[in-house]
């Protein structure tokens, strides 16, 4: 649990990096239809979620900046009998100024009001440049005459980067239920069934464990499936002696978790597999050994390219000097994607990968990363040996850079191709 005081430090923080007389606005996430009177199930939007802690739609954190000091404001949605008959309860004005540390509440229908007085003498106005343009227009029509625009994001974003105590407490909860979700997965007889039993299988034991959301639509490709790399069909059949890729994480108090475990339908490896399966594991754990505050990310990824072509060219999936496969971009074919990216509030979380001069942001204790290598051969590629063809196969990990080195936060959901042939 994060508690408030590490809200309001954290708009604080914010703060320090925000113009002076400034109005700094951030709109909670929106209720979308789906059709007449049906909403996609609502997820709070993260960056007003990890400034505010507040979980309601239609809400708005608004922050006034003098030279120095600052106020903070929360627009909330209105208590309303009929409303919260239908939609479910609202917290409510009264009952958030017990609970919020900001310094002043109110309800939604006051914000342009307010937002037009908190102008006055303002020299900048911040805001996401992502938001809706619906939203935009709220904000520039009182806020013609401030020429100055700053994009609130990224101040959030590079915040994000590293996690707190309580962050990462939460992650690790995550990662425990998805642990228990994979392993349940592992031990399960997998023959005759359909991806969506398996996806299904998943699924429960994160709700059942209390994560009511997945970070990310679930991912269950049976044999050449895995090889479209956000197969989310999750609708054929599983054959014996083939591999499925699972990719399946779940948002356990608003944080993600991105695990992929790729396993035998049968129970167990056969010898092609084995090969592939064993090259991409050695890469995993070689790349995850080299994390530690100070390292690129870029350099972890030449790595694991550099790794991935000599297994190739070993296994003969790759022919031709390493220079030559290099120079051409050969590997990229079977290797298209990066080694990993940030993971937090959202599960490619949503910071900085480069500073303000474009300089790459090195590893930092703190931050939290994913590690997959992967090889994806198709079924129709007859460059490679025909053993290897319809074979995908990825690895991935959380990983926390720690002081001296990283903490992989996922380590006890196995990957070992005897412990994943043992809990069958
Ligand atoms: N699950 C999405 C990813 O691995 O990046
Ligand atoms: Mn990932
Ligand atoms: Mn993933």
């Amino acid at each position: 649990m994060i508690c408030e005081q590490e809200y309001r430090i954290r708009r604080d923080k914010l703060v320090l990096a925000l113009p002076s007389f400034s109005v700094s606005v951030l709109f909670s996430g929106t209720n979308k239809t789906r059709s007449n009177d049906t909403n996609y199930p609502f997820r709070q939007d993260s960056n007003f979620y990890y400034m505010t802690g507040f979980k309601e739609d239609n809400s708005i954190l608004m922050i006034v900046k003098e030279k120095k000091k600052y106020k903070s404001f929360l627009f909330l949605h209105k208590k309303d009998k009929t409303d919260e008959m239908w939609n479910g309860k609202r917290l409510g004005a009264k009952r958030a100024k017990q609970r919020f540390q900001v310094d002043e509440i109110y309800t939604k229908d006051e914000f342009e009001k307010r937002f037009k007085d908190a102008l006055d003498e303002k020299k900048s106005l911040c805001f996401d440049f992502g938001l809706d343009y619906s939203k935009v227009k709220i904000l520039k029509r009182y806020a013609k005459t401030i020429a100055a625009h700053i994009n609130i994001a990224p101040l959030i974003g590079k915040m994000r980067l590293i996690k707190s105590e309580a962050e990462i407490k939460i992650i690790k909860d995550a990662i425990d239920i998805t642990k228990k979700a994979h392993h349940q997965l592992m031990r399960l007889n997998k023959t005759s069934k359909y991806e969506y039993e398996l996806q299904s299988s998943i699924e429960y034991i994160f709700k059942k464990n209390g994560a009511y959301n997945d970070a990310y639509t679930s991912i269950v490709a049976a044999a050449n499936n895995a090889n479209t790399l956000h197969y989310i069909e999750n609708n054929k059949i599983l054959r014996e002696g083939e591999l499925i890729l699972i990719d399946a994480g779940c948002e356990f108090d608003y944080y993600a978790s991105d695990i992929t475990r790729t396993i035998p339908v049968s129970g167990y490896y056969t010898k092609p597999q084995k090969d592939l399966y064993s090259l991409v594991l050695s890469v995993e754990k070689n790349i995850i050994s080299m994390i530690k505050p100070g390292i690129l990310r870029s350099e972890l990824q030449r790595k694991s390219e550099e790794l991935l072509i000599q297994g190739m060219q070993k296994l003969g999936i790759l022919n031709g000097s390493y220079k030559k496969i290099l120079k051409e971009a050969k590997h990229k074919a079977y290797y298209p994607h990066g080694i990993g990216h940030w993971m937090g509030l959202d599960v490619h979380d949503t910071c900085p990968y480069r500073d303000e001069n474009f300089k790459e942001i090195p590893l930092e204790e703190g931050m939290i990363l994913t590690i997959e290598p992967a090889l994806y051969i198709d079924k129709d590629d007859t460059k490679v040996p025909k053993k290897y063809r319809g074979i995908g196969i990825r690895i991935e990990d959380d990983i926390l850079v720690t002081k001296t080195g990283y903490e992989n936060l996922s380590k006890a959901i196995v990957k070992e191709i005897l412990d994943i042939e043992n809990l069958n």
